[in-house]
């Protein structure tokens, strides 16, 4: 479900945030030598479950936090250069400039919302989100579609080698054509794919396609909201989509699913993964650029 190491990789800005985040809460003599439950941390913090989940990953990722038996405890090298008042700590070194974003990322973990921030989504006549101011939806758009462009291939060799013989395929909150497209390259007998989207995402889907002059003969455009009602299809691709929401929600997706899908169809849930080693260097980088 979190993003965990790629996450961290990929923003090392949030990285050094997240860093001088637990500096400034003083995590590491707070928990001193303790071991700790994810549940008995999250609630020392007061922090929502699903920043917990992408925080305590990160911070594994950087050492600063180790799991072990369905606990955390500080690593001893956070231990020794992160802590308050011993020789070989680089705390103050570290804490250098921090100030305003600090607060600012304590009160999002903290689920601490100002009243007229908006949600990057939401469900159709739930209210106004970051997707209904163009400019900004219009940079997410194509900054995810730049990803799904180059992810899209795989993902459909993935799903052909499951079900070679689907006629239909619907992407659920498909962002872009491009899965859409290598899906009814890798996938011969492909009839139909039809795109799901809020409005809001949808033009931008548009306005790929003509950038790009893609053909639509085959592509069905399902303008609406994957809570109330989703087509009919063999195999469903949802992608990048669980991290959105609260499992609660997402279950509400799953269920419109399957309330439509054929008896012997498929669902394909892409995520990111929270891998904690790396096979090699040039893995590491591929990840980082997302090649
Ligand atoms: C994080 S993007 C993922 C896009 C694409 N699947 C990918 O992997 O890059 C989430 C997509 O879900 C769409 N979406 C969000 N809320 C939705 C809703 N309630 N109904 C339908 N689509 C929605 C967004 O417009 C967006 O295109």
């Amino acid at each position: 479900m979190d993003a965990g190491k790629f996450y961290a990789f990929l923003r090392f800005e949030e990285a050094s945030l997240a860093l001088r985040t637990v500096l400034h809460l003083g995590l590491i003599d707070q928990l001193g030598k303790q071991t700790v439950s994810h549940d008995e941390l999250r609630e020392t913090l007061g922090w929502t479950e699903q920043s917990a989940r992408t925080m305590f990953a990160l911070l594994q990722v950087m050492e600063i936090l180790e799991h072990d038996a369905g606990h955390y405890r500080v690593t001893e090298l956070a231990a020794n250069c992160l802590g308050d008042g011993i020789p070989t700590s680089r705390k103050p070194y570290l804490a250098m400039g921090s100030g305003d974003d600090v607060d600012g990322l304590l009160q999002v973990l903290r689920g601490d919302f100002a009243d007229d921030a908006l949600p990057l989504y939401g469900e159709e006549n739930a209210g106004e989100t970051v997707m209904d101011h163009v400019d900004v939806a219009r940079e997410i758009a194509f900054g995810l579609a730049s990803r799904a462009r180059n992810f899209a291939a795989p993902l459909a060799a993935a799903v052909a080698q499951v079900a070679p013989g689907a006629k239909t395929l619907a992407d659920i909150g498909a962002g872009s054509p491009y899965v859409a497209h290598a899906c009814l390259q890798a996938l011969p007998q492909l009839q139909t794919v039809c795109l799901v989207d809020r409005a809001n995402g949808m033009q931008f889907v548009h306005e790929m396609i003509d950038q790009q002059q893609l053909d639509t003969g085959q592509l069905d455009f399902h303008e609406g909201d994957f809570f109330a009602a989703l087509p009919a299809a063999e195999i469903y691709v949802l992608s990048n989509t669980a991290h959105d929401w609260k499992p609660e929600e997402y279950t509400r997706i799953a269920d419109n699913i399957r309330k439509v899908m054929d008896p012997n169809g498929l669902v394909c849930i892409h995520e990111p993964l929270l891998l904690t080693s790396w096979n090699s260097d040039a893995e590491w980088m591929r990840a980082l650029w997302m090649a």
